[in-house]
C-alpha cells in the first residue's frame, strides 16, 4: 500500500539550485543540493505523491563572463561547454529531473518579462540613481564578481561585489572595503548610474510576518532570514551593466543593461515547470504546483543561496501575488574538505568525474548522504568515504544479500513453499512494516542522513536474524525450517530494498526485480511467490583496497 491513497496524494514541487554553467561541480554541489533533492523526489513518488523536480542550468551573470574573459571565448561556449558536462552528471547520479533545463529558453524570457512588467505596474520595481563600481583605466562598470574586496560584515577579503562567501550576506558593491577590480587589479571608483529596483523595503512587513509563522525549517536557515530582515530590508538594483543576461523589456535605461541574473533564475523554478507543462501537452497543469494552495514547495539549495531563496524570491512572490511560496528551504551547509569547503576550482577534493569514473553510483550517493551537511558543515574524506562503502554498504548489505541469495540458490532449486512463521520470523516482519513510517516521517521532515542511518538499522536487524536463527545449521536437520527462515530473510530483504530506494535507486531495483513478488508495494512490505526460482544477481558493490 502506498502511503497516502490516492485521493490524498499531494502535489509536492522539489525545486534544486540552478548551477551555473560556468564550471564543474564537486561533491559538494551533488551532496548540497542535488542529491537530497533526488532522494526526497523518489521518495515522494514512490509513496504516491504528484512530484514536478525542476531545475537547470543558469547561464548568465557575471560567473560566466568572468569564466569566458579568462578563456578567451564567448559566454556562450562556456555555457554550453558546462550545461552539457551537467546532464552527463545527472545521468550517471541518476538524478531523476521532470525537467532540467536552461535560463535561456523562451519561455524563461517570457515568464521573467512577465514578473518584472507585472512589479513595475504594481509599484514594486522603480528606477534609481546609485553608485556603481567602475574602472577608471578599462571605463567600465564592474558589476558582481567583477569588483571584490573586503565584507564590511565579517572582514573576509574576498568577499564579492555581489556576495561575501563568507557569511553569505548580500552585497552592493559600494559595501565593500578597499574594492578591486578583478579586470585590471585597478582600485574600483564609483560613478553614478541608473539602474532598476526591487522595493524589497515595501515587502518588509509582509516577509517578516511570513517567516514568523514557519515552522519545522532548520535552525540556521530562518535564524538567518529572520536577521536578514530584521537588520532592514534595502531596495535592491535588479538590472546590471552587461551585456551578458536577459534584456530588460522597457528601454528606458539606454543599451548595454541587463537584468540581474540572481532576480531572474530565481524565476527560473516557475519557468520550468510551465515549460514542463508545454512539453507535456497540458498547458495548465503547472498551477498544480504554484496556485493550488495544498501543493507543497521545498527548495533545496545550499547555504550561500540562503538570502536569494528565503528572502528575495519570496518578496518577488509576494508582491507578484497569487503564487504559492515555499514551504521549505531545507539549506545544507558546506561539504568541506580537510577544513575547506569543497571546490574543484580552487583545487580542494577530488573532481566529480573522477568520482564518477572510481565509483559505483549507488555507492557515491550512500558515502554522500551518510555525511549530508544539513545542520553544520561536514568534513568528507575520501578515507571516510571509502570506510562507508566497505564496512557498511558491502559489508552489511551487499553480502546480506548475496548470502540468502546464495543460500536459497543453493539449497533450494525454488523458493520453498513455507511453514507457519514462529515468533521470530513474526517480530522480524513486524519491525518491517514499521519501518516505513519511521523512515518516511523523516524523509518527509527532511532529516535525510537520519532516514538512511535509519534505513541501515534495518538492514542491521535482518542480519541479526540470521545470525540469530542460523540457517546454515538449520538446514543439516530441518529442510522445512531453514526454507521458512530464508523466506523471511528475503521478504524483509526485499523491504529494505525499498526502504533504500530513494538512497540508492539503481541496486534496489536490481534487488527487486530478482526477487519474484506476489505485490509491486513500493513503500510497503511485499508477499514474496514461493515455487518459483530466485534470479540471479550479481555482486551489488564493490571492496575498494
Ligand atoms: N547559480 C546559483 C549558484 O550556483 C544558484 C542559482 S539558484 C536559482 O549559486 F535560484 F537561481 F535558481
Ligand atoms: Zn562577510
Amino acid at each position: 500500500k502506498n502511503r497516502y491513497p490516492y485521493c490524498m496524494s499531494k502535489n509536492i514541487l522539489v525545486a534544486v539550485a540552478w548551477p551555473y554553467a560556468s564550471g564543474s561541480r564537486h561533491l559538494g554541489h551533488i551532496g548540497g543540493a542535488y542529491l537530497p533533492a533526488d532522494i526526497f523526489a523518489r521518495y515522494h513518488r514512490v509513496v504516491g505523491n504528484n512530484v514536478l523536480m525542476v531545475s537547470g542550468s543558469d547561464v548568465h551573470g557575471t560567473p560566466i563572463t568572468v569564466r569566458a574573459d579568462a578563456e578567451g571565448v564567448e559566454p556562450i561556449d562556456i555555457v554550453n561547454k558546462y550545461h552539457n558536462e551537467f546532464l552527463g552528471y545527472w545521468e550517471k547520479l541518476g538524478i531523476s529531473w521532470d525537467n532540467y533545463t536552461t535560463t535561456m529558453t523562451d519561455t524563461h524570457i517570457e515568464v521573467v518579462h512577465d514578473i518584472f512588467n507585472k512589479l513595475l505596474e504594481k509599484g514594486f520595481i522603480d528606477k534609481q540613481k546609485s553608485l556603481q563600481a567602475y574602472d577608471p583605466g578599462e571605463n567600465k562598470f564592474l558589476p558582481d564578481r567583477y569588483v571584490e574586496g573586503t565584507c564590511p560584515y565579517c572582514s573576509y577579503s574576498e568577499a564579492r561585489g555581489d556576495q561575501c562567501d563568507s557569511c553569505s550576506k548580500t552585497l552592493d558593491p559600494e559595501e565593500l572595503i578597499n574594492p578591486i577590480s578583478k579586470i585590471s587589479g585597478n582600485k574600483a571608483e564609483f560613478k553614478e548610474t541608473e539602474h532598476f529596483f526591487l522595493k524589497l523595503s515595501l515587502l518588509e512587513d509582509q516577509l517578516a510576518s511570513w517567516l514568523d509563522e514557519k515552522e519545522g525549517w532548520r535552525p540556521h536557515v530562518i535564524n538567518w532570514a529572520k536577521s536578514f530582515v530584521k537588520d532592514g530590508l534595502q531596495d535592491r538594483a535588479i538590472t546590471r551593466d552587461l551585456d551578458w543576461g536577459i534584456e530588460i523589456p522597457v528601454d528606458d535605461l539606454g543599451s548595454g543593461k541587463k537584468i540581474y541574473v540572481w532576480f531572474e533564475a530565481v524565476i527560473g523554478y516557475l519557468s520550468a515547470s510551465k515549460e514542463w507543462a508545454k512539453n507535456n501537452g497540458n498547458e495548465k497543469e503547472w498551477t498544480e504546483w504554484w496556485n493550488n494552495e495544498s501543493a507543497e514547495t521545498y527548495y533545496f539549495i545550499g547555504k550561500d543561496n540562503v538570502p536569494f531563496h528565503a528572502v528575495i524570491w519570496p518578496s518577488i512572490l509576494l508582491a507578484y501575488e497569487g503564487l504559492n511560496l515555499p514551504t521549505n528551504v531545507p539549506a545544507n551547509q558546506y561539504i568541506l574538505v580537510k577544513g575547506e569547503k569543497a571546490s574543484a576550482s580552487r583545487g580542494v577534493g577530488k573532481t566529480l568525474q573522477e568520482y564518477l569514473d572510481e565509483w559505483n553510483p549507488d555507492a557515491l550517493r550512500y558515502a554522500l548522504a551518510s555525511a549530508l551537511p544539513e545542520q553544520s558543515d561536514t568534513e568528507i574524506s575520501e578515507d571516510e568515504m571509502i570506510r562507508r562503502n566497505n564496512e557498511e554498504l558491502v559489508a552489511a548489505w551487499g553480502n546480506l544479500v548475496q548470502r540468502v541469495f546464495t543460500q536459497i540458490q543453493n539449497n533450494f532449486s525454488k523458493i520453498s513453499e513455507i511453514d507457519e512463521a514462529n515468533d521470530v520470523d513474526k517480530k522480524l516482519l513486524k519491525e518491517m512494516s514499521e519501518s516505513y513510517d519511521i523512515v518516511g516521517q523523516l524523509i518527509e521532515k527532511v532529516e535525510l542522513k537520519t532516514s538512511l542511518q535509519e534505513s541501515m538499522r534495518y538492514v542491521s536487524k535482518v542480519n541479526g536474524y540470521l545470525n540469530e536463527t542460523e540457517p546454515w545449521k538449520v538446514i543439516k536437520e530441518d529442510e522445512k525450517r531453514a526454507g521458512r527462515i530464508l523466506y523471511t530473510a528475503l521478504e524483509a530483504i526485499d523491504s529494505c530494498a525499498n526502504l533504500l530506494y530513494p538512497f540508492m535507486p539503481s541496486t534496489s531495483d536490481l534487488v527487486r526485480s530478482a526477487i519474484p513478488r506476489e505485490t509491486e508495494n513500493l513503500w510497503g512490505l511485499n508477499k514474496i511467490k514461493t515455487g518459483v526460482e530466485l534470479k540471479e544477481i550479481g555482486l551489488l558493490f564493490n571492496k575498494f583496497d
